[in-house]
Parts: C-alpha cells; sequence; structure tokens
C-alpha cells in the first residue's frame, strides 16, 4: 500500500484536523521510536496545513529551566529558549495553549525566521508535566485561530497516546 500522503480541500477545520489527526495516527501507531515519530509529526503538519513556515517542537529540559529544539521543519531556528521568553516560554509555563495574531506585538518574542507573522503554542502536558510545546509559525498575521487551537489539541492528545515520552526523556 502506497504511504503517500496526499493534501486535502477540507471544507472546515474540523474536517481538516480529522484527517491530519488519521494520518498521524496512521504514522506512528506501528512506529516504536519517539523521537522518529515526533518527526513524522512536524513533517505531517508541515505538508498538511496551509500558509506555514516553521512547525515543530521544544522539548522541556527541567534541569536548565529551558525548552530545546527538537524536531522541526522549517529554517533553522533557536536550540534554546528560557521559560520565561518567547511564545513557546509563556505556554510551558502558563500550560495555556498561546495564540498570538501578530507576533511583533507580543514582548519577548524571539525572531528565529523573519517572516514568521503569526504563531501558535500547544503545550505538550502529561500527567500534570510538562514535556515540552508543539510550535507552528506562519508568514500571515492572524492566521491561527480558536479551531486550530482544538484541532491541533486534539493532535497532541493523539501523540500521547503512541509518543514513547519516557524513553525520550530518560537521562534528560
Ligand atoms: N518564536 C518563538 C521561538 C521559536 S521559533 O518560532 C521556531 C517564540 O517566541 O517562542
Amino acid at each position: 500500500m502506497s504511504k503517500e500522503i496526499l493534501r486535502i480541500k477540507a471544507e472546515t477545520p474540523t474536517q481538516l484536523y480529522n484527517y491530519v489527526n488519521a494520518k498521524l495516527i496512521g504514522l506512528i501507531c506501528e512506529e516504536p521510536d519517539p523521537l522518529a515519530n515526533l518527526a513524522n509529526a512536524a513533517a505531517l503538519l508541515y505538508l498538511l496545513l496551509d500558509d506555514l513556515n516553521w512547525a515543530g517542537f521544544y522539548l522541556m529540559r527541567e534541569s536548565e529551566n529551558a525548552l530545546v529544539l527538537g524536531p522541526f521543519q522549517g529554517k533553522p531556528a533557536c536550540t534554546r529558549i528560557p521559560l520565561d521568553k518567547g511564545v513557546c516560554g509563556a505556554a510551558a509555563r502558563t500550560g495555556e495553549i498561546q495564540i498570538v495574531p501578530d507576533v511583533h506585538l507580543f514582548p519577548g518574542h524571539i525572531a528565529c525566521d523573519g517572516a514568521s507573522a503569526s504563531e501558535i503554542v500547544i503545550p505538550l502536558i502529561r500527567e500534570g508535566r510538562v514535556l515540552g510545546v508543539l510550535d507552528l509559525d506562519s508568514p500571515t498575521k492572524g492566521r491561527f485561530s480558536a479551531e486550530d487551537g482544538q484541532g491541533l489539541s486534539s493532535f497532541v492528545e493523539t501523540l500521547h497516546r503512541y509518543v514513547a515520552w519516557d524513553e525520550l526523556f530518560a537521562g534528560r
């Protein structure tokens, strides 16, 4: 069977994210390696969502009180984000989804790619522990809505079901 993943023209965000989620399950449900699964998850979002210039993960390094760059698609990015900095830091610190319509108006925004105009960051929280964040950037202001927040939250739920976080964080 072909593993090719096609972009679809969805009628609604719900339809789009149902499709993205189904493809994610297909990609990661039989693969035990957590890093491989996060890499494919980032690539899937970058392929299937419109109007992105960056999609990927920052993973918590508690000993440094910072997030460290994980698997992603897009231009090379800053490797470390202290929890008191940036949109990613705010998501990890508060445990809440951050939707930033104009990154230039966000105090402490870290500009990794000058093309980024808006951003959404979903915290990865399991059993009360912040494991990291999922970060998407767009070159278009106001690109992300509450519906993207809901769709990406269910994407993250799927990650929690299949990604072997304990293995990934062993020794971190
Ligand atoms: N803009 C982010 C930093 C990460 S890059 O967007 C990939 C922030 O302010 O948290």
